[in-house]
């Protein structure tokens, strides 16, 4: 079978459980006041780009190399048995083909984690596209009266795979809290940057550079999506995977204006949305991208001059209206906007991200950013109230 089939199989698989969805959320705020939680802030670690890449991510990744393990097959072991071999061994096989064409380190990254946990490295490479694939956020760049700008992300991730009717739970969102982590990441002695990590994963989702920028990225769905990754699998490497982006935009780019212009222009493998927040008044950005180099920027400075203080990402285009079995965004805005630009800061945003319909059945973690001052805070969320949106 080729990997035209395969990967358009493995699609549906997301895709199906979308469809009979009846959750219409009226705009309706439901926060209440629940900063600062206490006991979810997740653990830290230092991850040190000053060692070789296949050793840098070893002291994270071994204690939960079963964790690892249990979370990836939750998603392969979906897969019709045949088919599961079929690709399994493809990938299996061109594993060291796909490393090599992931941008260095990567690759070499992606090795060491399959040394340091015995996971098949074939798993660990879909693992590690599989943001592309599924996934469903809201990000949120946020100014406060004073000119101060936060930015705010929730990341669910989960759809579709393993629904748990006992415990009306995603089996695979289960499996991800637990490998969450904030890092450190030096380079030359020094924290480079913050972010917020699934263990295994090496992309990056959420950032932070202190005094430069800060990075959360959404998952975008069209229909190039597929065709840039059957290039990408063809040989055509010039198409860059989103969270490998984001990552060498954090490691390389010092300003809010040189991560803009990289973020911009970067050619892109599939479709995404970059939420790119800044150290001064007015630096916030929604970049919408797909393979096909289209671009669509919706800045902060713009909707500034509208009277807005926010803007606001969760899976659909911005200019248009969202699916009405999925509309995270009017709930996130009323929230917003009941809250003021006087009321923008840690706790309005985390309070708007732990209402639902935005804390849903997929929601596994909220992550907090202050650029300017380089604070950073993280926590695990897992919706607990009955009943929870289910997405
Ligand atoms: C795997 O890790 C061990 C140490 O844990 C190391 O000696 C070996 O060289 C590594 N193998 C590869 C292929 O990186
Ligand atoms: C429900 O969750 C518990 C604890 O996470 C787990 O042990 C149990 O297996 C789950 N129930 C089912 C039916 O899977
Ligand atoms: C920003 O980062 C990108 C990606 O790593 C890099 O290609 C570009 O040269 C950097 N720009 C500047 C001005 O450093
Ligand atoms: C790129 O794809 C988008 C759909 O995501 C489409 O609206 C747009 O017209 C395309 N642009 C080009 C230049 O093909
Ligand atoms: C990382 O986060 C810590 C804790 O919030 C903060 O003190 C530090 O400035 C941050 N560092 C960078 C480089 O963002």
């Amino acid at each position: 079978m080729n990997v035209r089939a395969v990967l358009f199989v493995t699609a549906c698989v997301a895709v199906a459980v979308a469809a009979p969805a009846p959750a219409a959320a009226a705009a309706k705020c439901n926060m209440k006041s629940l900063y600062p939680p206490t006991n979810t802030e997740l653990p830290w670690h230092t991850i040190d780009l000053d060692l070789p890449p296949q050793e840098r991510w070893a002291h994270v990744v071994r204690p939960k190399a079963k964790q690892i393990h249990d979370m990836i097959y939750q998603v392969i072991d979906l897969i019709p048995a045949q088919l599961r071999k079929t690709l399994m061994e493809h990938i299996d096989a061109k594993a060291d083909e796909i490393l090599d064409a992931f941008p260095a380190p990567y690759g070499d990254e992606i090795r060491g984690i399959a040394n340091a946990t015995g996971v098949d490295v074939g798993a660990l490479i879909l693992y590690n596209m599989g943001y592309e694939i599924e996934g469903g956020c809201t990000s949120i760049v946020a100014q406060n009266s004073e000119g101060n700008v936060f930015h705010a992300r929730n990341l669910d991730f989960g759809l579709g795979f393993g629904w748990d009717k006992a415990n009306e739970t995603w089996a695979l969102t289960e499996k991800l809290r637990p490998l969450l982590f904030n890092a450190r990441v030096v380079r030359n002695g020094n924290t480079l940057f913050n972010a917020t990590y699934y263990a295994g994963f090496v992309g990056l989702l959420t950032g932070m550079k202190t005094g430069g920028f800060s990075i959360s990225v959404d998952t975008r769905f069209d229909n190039s999506f597929w065709k840039g990754l059957i290039d990408f699998f063809k040989g055509d490497h010039s198409g860059h995977f989103v969270a490998f982006t984001t990552r060498s935009v954090m490691e390389n780019n010092a300003t809010y204006a040189d991560a803009l212009k990289a973020l911009t222009s970067a050619k892109m493998v599939g479709p995404s949305y970059m939420i790119l927040g800044g150290a001064e008044a007015k630096q916030g950005a929604i970049i919408t991208r797909s393979s096909n180099e289209s671009l669509h920027l919706w800045t902060l400075e713009n909707d500034l001059h509208n009277k807005h203080f926010y803007v606001l990402e969760t899976n659909y285009d911005n200019w248009v209206e969202p699916p009405f079995f999925d509309d995270r965004r009017h709930p996130a805005e009323a929230c917003l906007d009941q809250l003021g630009a006087s009321g923008m800061g840690f706790a309005g945003l985390y309070n708007t991200l732990s209402a639902q319909p935005n804390l849903n059945l997929l929601t596994t973690y909220t992550t907090l950013m202050h650029v300017a001052t380089g604070r950073f805070e993280a926590y695990v969320q897992k919706c607990d109230t009955h009943p929870c949106t289910p997405w």
